[in-house]
């Protein structure tokens, strides 16, 4: 059963510690094991291009960054990637990337969807995570293979989002709340999420951010704690952030919280947990996340896709990493279900209604 917090209560529970998080940790393990099982699923991660028309003031790849040199994979680099995915029995990769939505880009993207169902006899499942699209785009990229879309909308509260994006109708929270909308109207199976522990951020936040996402009845998440980038606009307020420990157990709180709230959507183990610390995701998966998506973007480029500072995986996705990611996830009470695409549940729960 879902439980249902009110605003005090989640500030109260996201603060709590000792007897109580400990719980608060063991209640999230429990429901999850016992709505959708302790199986874990893979998705490999193939970072595209850090070539972005954004310029989102937390983000390391934003427009105006010149100091980072800009990639874009070949196709043939991306199809490769996708074949290892495939035959290490991934089951789904994420196709993720800096934003564009020209149409040499667009219908790129739609090209190389048609190639990786085709290579992969349609056993791979697609999900991506490519940024505000039009309606058109959204439904022509579901119609070329991709079923599930990640669009974090980084804050729920418009004046917080107003403070870390340029003040812009290419930076609106309107319109990803639009393009949510567009996202489910096109059949997706649909993530969102959020930035833990920004500057200007309260507790308070945090708790609507949790009822924003129950609220949308969404089928997926991916949040993580924000993490300071020295060549971004936000690192000046970075003297008001609370410390990398704090902002990893915050993001642990609010992982257990919406496996509570959200017994049976998947909820993604990010990469900003382990770049806090080694085994950050692998704290998540225990209480309450059911998703990891290794990095298997070509090691030659992934340097270079820095959203943050002290990004790790730099081997990730290797055949030795591999083995490594798997023990640590038996070691922390799940399993790794290869070969599957792993849906949200809730999905397919909200979709028979
Ligand atoms: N710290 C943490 N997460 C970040 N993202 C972008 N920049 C940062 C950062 N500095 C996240 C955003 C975006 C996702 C792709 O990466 O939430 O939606």
């Amino acid at each position: 059963m879902k439980k249902v917090y009110s605003i005090p209560e989640l500030v109260h529970l996201l603060n709590c510690e000792g007897e109580e998080e400990k719980n608060l940790y063991n209640e999230a393990k429990e429901v999850k094991n016992k709505t959708i099982g302790n199986f874990v699923y893979l998705r490999g991660l193939i970072e595209i291009s850090n070539i972005c028309t954004k310029d989102c003031l937390y983000c390391g790849i934003r427009k105006s960054n010149t100091d980072t040199g800009r990639y874009s994979l070949t196709d043939e680099e991306i199809l490769d990637a996708a074949t290892f995915a495939h035959t290490h029995r991934f089951g789904s990769i994420v196709l993720q990337g800096g934003e564009r939505s020209d149409s040499a880009f667009t219908n790129r993207v739609t090209r190389l969807l048609r190639q990786i169902k085709q290579q992969s006899n349609g056993e791979l499942g697609i999900t991506l995570s490519l940024g505000e699209q039009s309606l058109e785009t959204y439904k022509q990229w579901r119609e070329a293979g991709a079923h599930r879309y990640l669009l974090r909308i980084e804050s729920s509260n418009p004046e917080l989002y107003a403070r870390i994006h340029p003040h812009d109708t290419h930076h609106s929270h309107d319109t990803r709340l639009k393009c949510l909308e567009y996202l489910r109207e096109s059949g997706y199976q649909v993530g969102t999420g959020v930035m833990i522990g920004l500057p200007f951020q309260t507790t308070e936040d945090l708790a609507k951010d949790l009822l924003f996402l129950q609220n949308m009845d969404i089928d997926m998440v991916g949040m993580g704690p924000y993490l300071e980038h020295h060549a971004t606009p936000l690192y000046q307020y970075r003297h008001l952030l609370l410390s990398q420990q704090q902002r990893l157990r915050l993001s642990l709180h609010m992982v257990a919280l919406l496996r509570l709230m959200m017994p049976d959507i998947n909820i993604a183990a990010t990469t900003a947990l382990q770049a806090i610390e080694p085994e950050g995701r692998e704290k998540a998966l225990e209480i309450g996340a059911n998703v990891v998506m290794p990095n298997i973007t070509p090691t030659t480029n992934r340097t270079l896709y820095k959203l943050y500072e002290n990004k790790p995986g730099v081997h990730e996705g290797a055949k030795e990493s591999m083995l490594q990611l798997e023990k640590s996830i038996l070691r922390c009470g799940c399993q790794v279900a290869y070969g599957e695409w792993g849906d949200s549940q809730h999905f397919a729960h909200r979709t028979k209604e």
